[in-house]
């Protein structure tokens, strides 16, 4: 199982992206979010309320200390920046934990987050997007499966279509 510890979340300049890293984690099968920085119940309230219309068990929650989240957590903790060790070469040994706390950053990571982590992984060594980072982080650690994780339990399921929105209603 994957968690996200989204760090240094800026209420207002975030806002959109900090949703957006949420999104990746729940809609490619992570298990929960966690935000540091600044609390923000309105987008806690927003990813929850996703998680309510279109099913699954995602969770997102706050923490105040990131060092705290890092230290307890039991499994492998991946911090992803463009100075690690490219994903490509640390990944076969990432896939042996049975949970993974990937941290990303937003504002400027502070140094010891590099020591509290098992790992730094670049997905590329250029500067990037944590979404797009996160997005093929999740890709390469679990494969096909990623994208077609099943959601139940929801307001709305939607069936495929060709050619437009075909969306259902739960009871
Ligand atoms: C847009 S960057 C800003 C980083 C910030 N300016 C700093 O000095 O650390 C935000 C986050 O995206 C992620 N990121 C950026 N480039 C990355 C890369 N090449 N590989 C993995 N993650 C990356 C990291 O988690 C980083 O903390």
């Amino acid at each position: 199982m994957i968690t996200v510890l989204r760090l240094g979340h800026r209420k207002d300049r975030d806002k959109r992206a900090s949703m957006h890293v949420a999104l990746v984690a729940r809609a490619l099968g992570g298990k929960k979010i966690i935000f540091c920085g600044e609390a923000d119940d309105d987008l806690l309230q927003r990813v929850h309320t996703v998680s309510r219309k279109w099913g699954g068990r995602f969770t997102a929650e706050y923490a105040t200390s990131y060092r705290t989240v890092l230290k307890s957590f039991k499994g492998a903790r991946v911090h992803l920046t463009m100075y690690g060790i490219p994903l490509e070469k640390s990944v076969a040994n990432i896939r042996k934990a049975r949970d993974i706390l990937v941290v990303v950053g937003s504002e400027k990571v502070p140094a010891d987050v590099y020591q509290l982590c098992d790992c730094n992984v670049a997905v590329t060594n250029q500067p990037h997007s944590e979404i797009a980072a996160l997005a093929l982080f999740f890709r390469e650690v679990e494969g096909k499966k990623t994208l077609s994780k099943r959601f139940g339990g929801g307001e709305l399921s939607i069936f495929p279509s060709e050619s437009g929105k075909n969306v259902t209603r739960n009871k």
